[in-house]
């Protein structure tokens, strides 16, 4: 990656209004030439900390004016921004209530919550983020999955002429002709199931200076009792647990702009981390977008995300996707013949546009706590060692987001999310091999660490990775491949308490 100061330096960029895969959605106040400076020497003042012994001054609120900081305890991840309006706290609540909203089947008395399926992984929002925190593999082999998903492609077949076009460098894979884009474990009555998920871990050890190896876990996933048919031909698949919901309105609110100035697609810099933006099919502004959401940042806005879980994970219509059937396909015939819950009061779909937009500044209000023990020394060592070994040429650790006309929540904000919101290659062994949008299948988008540490806390677990297969912060560093295999390799090679700081530092977070 290159710097962010460099970069901005070094490129006369345009200005955010004509940046091409803008949010259409966000009324940006375009950046003066003046204010642009001001945020470069922010930025390089936060950065310029890293190996130092000091505390930055906006360091303990992660992100700005929105950190919580109510108790560190099981509920951290589910507080509203702390700068809402007394109005929009009251929206946040409405909005949380359709995420704990349990679907379900059509028809039913309650119309407002009937459409279920037909094919589904779970009956509401909050059955995945669990206390707005991230999922987990089953803990038994026996279990349908419960807060993780599997999604399916075919690799290889010809991409639709259009999305070729209106995205460069396109490699995404294809539905699949007969269990569609996602796989469901749960169906309504009259309907089968599509499959059970087959989960065994293969131990192997990773050496480590100074200590005893860790001993990791391998996963291998089978597409069990598939019910439509045996699969064909150069399918893939990829298993994701359900990511923790905090600060996601900020990330939607960083510029355009910043992003791309990280990326580095050839590796021009010659530090082996290159970059790549995504960039997909928006299905709401019928154009391509910058993707930001998603573990393949495979979906533009946060609108857009809760429209693709109504449909896929729940089987819910909406404005956005208003087929009835989710993800079924041609070849599920009890899955097309079941009943819509789509009613005139909803605007003819299953949830209507003012919920869907309610649940979508929910997602985007769920404050990130405020950090713990920033002071700490060993917290500040550890900070230091997350630089030098090369951990925030991805984990990118400040932007300050755009000035939004209506001066909302998240408007000019310096946060600290340790994302660059790029798409990384991470090696053949976390690869899951089904390509999305512009991702391959080794890639994946830079996962935000702020909360990384309250993991414990918030879900019971510390399983970490898109599929839950670390067990600890420990285990996640070491099976960073691609081009994190330097910052990997670092972290073997440093001494236990070195490595030690660094994980106090990620448990601050
Ligand atoms: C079956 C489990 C499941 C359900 C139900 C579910 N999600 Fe998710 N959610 C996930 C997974 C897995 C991802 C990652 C998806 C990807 O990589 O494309 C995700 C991603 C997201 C993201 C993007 C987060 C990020 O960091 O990029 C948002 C926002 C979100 N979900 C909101 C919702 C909303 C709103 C609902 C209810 C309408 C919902 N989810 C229902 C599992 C679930
Ligand atoms: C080349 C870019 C890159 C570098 C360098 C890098 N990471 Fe990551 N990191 C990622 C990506 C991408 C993922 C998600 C991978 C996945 O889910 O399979 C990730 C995941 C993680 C996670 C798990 C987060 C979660 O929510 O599950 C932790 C913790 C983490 N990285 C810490 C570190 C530390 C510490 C370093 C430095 C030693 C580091 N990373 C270096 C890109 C990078």
């Amino acid at each position: 990656m290159r710097s962010f100061v460099t970069a901005l330096a070094l490129i006369a960029l345009p200005a955010a209004a004509d940046t091409p895969l803008d949010m259409p959605h966000l009324d940006i106040i375009p950046r003066t030439a003046a204010e642009r400076e001001r945020i470069a020497a922010v930025i390089a003042e936060a950065n310029d900390t890293a190996t130092g012994d000091t505390v930055h001054r906006f360091e303990r609120m992660s992100a700005g004016a929105t950190t919580s900081e109510a108790a560190a305890n099981g509920d951290a991840f589910s507080h509203p921004s702390a700068n809402l309006s007394f109005e929009e706290r009251g929206d946040f609540f409405i909005g949380n209530g359709l995420f704990r909203r349990l679907w379900a089947t059509a028809p039913a008395s309650t119309i407002a919550s009937d459409g279920l399926g037909p094919l589904y992984n779970a009956r509401s929002c909050q059955r995945c983020h669990l206390k707005d925190g991230r999922g987990h593999p089953p803990e038994n082999t026996d279990d349908l999955t419960t807060s993780m998903l599997v999604k399916i492609g075919v690799v290889g077949l010809d991409a639709d002429p259009a999305l070729l076009d209106a995205i460069e460098d396109y490699v995404g894979a294809s539905a699949h002709p007969v269990y569609g884009g996602q796989l469901q474990d749960r169906s309504i009555a009259g309907v089968p199931p599509e499959y059970k998920l087959g989960i065994t871990y293969e131990p192997f050890e990773v050496t480590l200076n100074g200590e005893e190896p860790a001993i990791l876990r391998r996963p291998t996933y089978e597409v069990g009792s598939p019910a439509y048919g045996p699969l064909g031909d150069n399918w893939a698949i990829s298993p994701r647990i359900a990511p923790q919901m905090i600060g996601l309105g900020l990330l939607e609110a960083i510029a355009v702009e910043d992003i791309l100035a990280l990326t580095d697609p050839d590796d021009a810099d010659g530090d082996g981390v290159s970059g790549r933006a995504q960039v997909v099919w928006s299905d709401e502004f019928d154009r391509a977008l910058l993707g930001r959401f998603g573990l393949k940042a495979g979906d533009p806005t946060l609108r857009e995300q809760a429209a693709d879980a109504f449909s896929n994970d729940i089987g819910i219509s909406s404005p956005i996707l208003p087929n009835d059937h989710g993800d079924c396909t041609a070849e599920q015939a009890e899955c097309l013949a079941a009943p819509g819950g789509g009613s005139p009061e909803q605007d003819g779909t299953e949830v209507a546009q003012n919920a869907l937009d309610l649940v979508t500044f929910y997602s985007a209000n769920l404050a990130v706590p405020v950090r713990r023990d920033e002071g700490d020394a060993a917290v500040l060592r550890g900070r230091a060692v997350f630089h030098e070994a090369g951990c925030a040429a991805c984990h990118n650790p400040t932007f300050v987001t755009h000035r939004l006309q209506d001066g909302g929540p998240q408007s000019f904000q310096l946060i600290w999310p340790y994302t660059d919101m790029l798409l990384h290659d991470m090696g053949p062994d976390l690869a899951d091999g089904l390509p999305e949008g512009r991702a391959s299948g080794q890639e994946w988008r830079t996962p935000p660490l702020w909360g990384v540490g309250l993991t414990q806390t918030v879900s019971g677990h510390t399983y970490f990775l898109h599929d839950g297969r670390a067990r600890s912060l420990t285990e996640a560093i070491l099976w960073h491949g691609g081009e994190a295999e330097t910052a990997r390799t670092n972290v073997q090679e440093m001494t236990p308490d070195t490595r030690a700081d660094l994980i106090r530092f990620l448990e601050s977070l």
